[in-house]
C-alpha cells in the first residue's frame, strides 16, 4: 500500500517554531513527529510513503533520507492540490491512502482500506468523534457509510452529528481526475463536494486523534506520548534541587536548582533558569519560543 503525506504547510500556527523546523520534524516526546507517523503507517502494511513537500523539505529529507520518497510542489497547491501533485510525480495508479502530516493517530488504517473496498467507494473520509464538534467542519453519513453532508462549524446543539474529519483518506486514482493541476485546491473544499453521492464514503475510528498545529494541542500531543511520569533526555542536566514532573525534556536541557517543571514540554538545548515555575508551558532556546 502507499501512502501520500502531506507535510508542505508552513505551520503558521506554531510560529516561531516553524520558522526554524518544519511541523513534521517537531518533537512529540523528543522524536520527531513524522516518526510517529510512519510508524502507524508502516504498522498498517505501508511499504511505500510518499511526502507532499512544499516547506522546508531539507529538513525532512535530511532526516529520512532513501527511507521516504519526496515530491517538491514549485508552489503551494493546497491541500488536494498537492495530494494530487505527488501522485502524479509519484505515478500512483492503484488504490492509495493520504494523510495530513500533522495528525498523531492510532486510527484503525486496514479497518478503513477495507471498508473503502467493501463499499466500493471511490474516496473514504476516517472520521474522528469529538463532544463539541463546533469549531470543525462535521461529516454526516448515512447508515452504509455514505456521506450524505459537510456542516461547516456547526453552532452548538445545532445538529446531532459529531464526526470530524481525521484528516486521513483511502482513495481510487481516478478521483485525481478531479483536480485541475497547477493551482491551489483543497480536497476537503473542491474535492469532496464533488463525491457527495458519487462514491464518497466515511468511517468513524474511536482512536486516539490530536492534531499537533496548535501550541495547546502540541503540548497535549507530547504529554500523551510521554511515558507515564514523563521523559527526560539522558544528556540533559536537572539540578538535584529541581522539580521536573510530568514533562518531557529534550536533548540538552538545563534545569537550574529550584525550577519546577509540571506538564511542559522543554525543547532541545533550552534553560529552565534557577527559581522559575513552567505549568503546562512549551519553551525552547532562548528567543525561540515560549508559549
Ligand atoms: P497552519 O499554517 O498553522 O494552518 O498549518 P499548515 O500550514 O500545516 O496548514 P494545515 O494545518 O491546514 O494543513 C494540514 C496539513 O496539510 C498539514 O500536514 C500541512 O503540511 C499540509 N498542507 C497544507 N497546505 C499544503 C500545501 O499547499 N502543500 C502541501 N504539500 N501540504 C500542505
Amino acid at each position: 500500500m502507499i501512502a501520500v503525506v502531506l507535510v508542505g504547510g508552513e505551520g503558521t500556527r506554531l510560529r516561531p517554531l516553524t520558522y526554524t523546523t518544519p511541523k513534521p520534524m517537531l518533537p512529540i516526546a523528543n522524536r520527531p513527529f513524522l516518526e510517529h507517523q510512519v510508524e502507524h503507517l508502516r504498522s498498517h502494511g505501508v511499504d511505500r510513503i510518499v511526502l507532499a513537500c512544499g516547506y522546508k523539505p531539507d529538513a525532512i529529507r535530511a532526516h529520512f533520507g532513501d527511507e521516504l520518497d519526496y515530491v517538491v510542489e514549485p508552489e503551494p497547491l493546497g491541500t488536494g492540490g498537492a495530494i494530487a501533485f505527488a501522485a502524479r510525480e509519484a505515478a500512483i495508479d492503484e488504490t492509495f491512502v493520504a494523510c495530513n502530516g500533522d495528525v498523531l493517530t492510532d486510527l484503525d488504517l486496514t479497518g478503513l482500506v477495507a471498508f473503502h473496498r467493501d463499499r466500493g467507494a471511490r474516496m473514504t473520509i476516517a472520521l474522528h468523534p469529538v463532544d463539541d464538534p463546533s469549531r470543525y467542519g462535521v461529516v454526516a453519513t448515512d447508515g452504509d457509510g455514505a456521506v450524505t453532508a459537510f456542516i461547516e462549524k456547526p453552532p452548538p446543539g445545532s445538529t446531532p452529528v459529531r464526526t470530524i474529519n481525521a484528516g486521513t483518506y483511502v482513495a481510487e486514482p481516478g478521483v485525481l481526475d478531479l483536480v485541475p493541476p497547477g493551482r491551489s485546491v483543497s480536497v476537503e473544499y473542491d474535492v469532496f463536494p464533488q463525491l457527495v453521492g458519487e462514491g464518497l464514503c466515511a468511517l468513524a475510528d474511536e482512536g486516539a486523534w490530536i492534531d499537533i498545529g496548535t501550541p495547546a494541542s502540541y503540548l497535549a500531543a507530547n504529554l500523551e506520548r510521554m511515558p507515564p511520569g514523563g521523559l527526560v533526555d539522558p544528556t540533559a542536566v536537572v539540578d538535584p534541587k529541581a522539580v521536573v514532573e510530568g514533562s518531557v525534556i529534550g536533548p540538552g536541557c538545563r534545569i537550574e536548582a529550584g525550577a519546577h517543571v509540571h506538564g511542559s514540554v522543554v525543547l532541545a538545548g533550552a534553560l529552565v533558569p534557577a527559581g522559575v515555575t513552567m505549568d503546562n508551558l512549551v519553551v525552547g532556546r532562548t528567543g525561540e519560543s515560549v508559549w
